[in-house]
């Protein structure tokens, strides 16, 4: 089933406002937006509008009991200035992971994508052509019924919103393992993208920024020994010369970027084992030499490469140089800008709903 997305274009644009080669994350954001409401059991009235505020009733269930769910993604351009989208329908069918357990409608699949389509045709000259950049996309949803009480909210608004955005980290970092507060805990809604996740990561993550760091690993709830994810990414380590990441134990996000980054590196002829793994073995692996690169990976940051991993009374050093994380960001890229060809079928053209 196609959707029929009605509309509405904005009378004043912003885009000559953009410095294209000055554009932090999350600070700029096209003309439009999509928006459909779900009432009476169905998504209603999908269309796209001038960007604006929406109004939200002070009871709105989102503010109280944080049923709010929301995907990232990308929007690039190839040399001939076709909009192409990076497997957007494992963004649709994560939303609706996460909508699962927080007890939200799903959302179609085809409403999802036909929606992300005619928002970047109709903002692709948002798209910034720099290296690195992207158009990064903001799909969101969120309970809006007026209601005090616990229990899942009838009315839900799907937004989805863009924003430009210049390369997120272009050093290597330093990640913060935290022992004293948990991200996610077995049974808990660690592998959702709930706002309530992100939120309670806030303060530690202020915490390690001003020890001079950049992101907390998250280690398990139970013993603070097993390497779950990073702040904003998941991550590899390459020891002696093979990949592991975490396993998908419920606690850890399915990174999108992970499971790509997954399949480029067996293409390489790398081994990449999902395990469980301890930040001793982290710890013992760099004391003998066998810890040769970690880098996180994710849509906002695309490959973070690591050199260091601090922990209360030592620093577990990774390297200055990561050489196949630089291989896997640079194919990766190519693939996402049509550069190089898309081997594995993951870019989505938006070409027919060109405005
Ligand atoms: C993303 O990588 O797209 C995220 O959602 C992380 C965000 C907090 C910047």
């Amino acid at each position: 089933m196609s959707y029929n997305i009605s509309i509405t274009k904005t009378q004043s644009s912003k885009l000559d406002q953009l410095d294209f080669d000055n554009i932090p994350l999350g600070t700029s954001f096209t003309d439009h937006m999509f928006i459909c409401e779900y009432k009476d059991g169905q998504w209603q009235n999908p269309r796209i509008e001038p960007l604006r505020p929406i109004p939200t009733h002070p009871a709105a269930m989102a503010l109280h009991y944080g049923q709010a769910i929301f995907e990232g993604m990308k929007a690039y351009k190839n040399a001939e200035g076709t909009p192409l989208l990076f497997r957007p329908e494992h963004n649709a069918s994560r939303l609706n992971k996460s909508a699962e357990r927080m007890g939200m409608p799903t959302v179609p699949e085809e409403l999802f994508v036909d929606g992300l389509k005619e928002l970047v045709a109709l903002d692709h000259a948002w798209i910034p052509p720099q290296q690195g950049s992207a158009l990064y996309l903001r799909p969101f949803m969120y309970a809006t019924e007026a209601f005090i009480g616990m229990r899942a909210a009838t009315s839900y608004n799907f937004v989805i919103m863009a924003s430009p955005s210049g390369p997120y980290f272009s050093k290597h970092i330093r990640l913060w393992a935290e022992k004293q507060f948990i991200r996610a805990a077995e049974g808990g809604t660690g592998e959702a993208k709930a706002a309530g996740n992100y939120a309670a990561a806030i303060r530690p993550t202020e915490l390690a920024k001003a020890k001079g760091y950049d992101q907390v690993l998250w280690l398990d709830a139970a013993e603070h020994k097993y390497i779950q994810e990073v702040g904003t990414m998941n991550i590899f380590f390459k020891i002696n010369g093979n990949f592991i990441t975490p396993e998908l134990d419920g606690s850890v996000l399915h990174g999108i970027t992970r499971l790509s980054v997954i399949e480029l590196l067996k293409s390489m002829g790398y081994q990449v084992i999902e395990r469980k793994i301890t930040i001793d073995e982290i710890r013992e692996a760099s004391r003998n030499g066998t810890l040769e690169e970690a880098f996180g990976t994710g849509t906002a940051v695309g490959i973070a490469y690591i050199k260091e991993i601090g922990l209360e009374n030592e620093t577990i050093h990774v390297s200055e140089e990561s050489p196949v994380a630089v291989e896997v960001n640079d194919t990766l890229n190519a693939i996402k800008i049509g550069k190089i060809d898309d081997r594995f079928s993951w870019m989505t053209e938006v070409q027919s709903q060109l405005a």
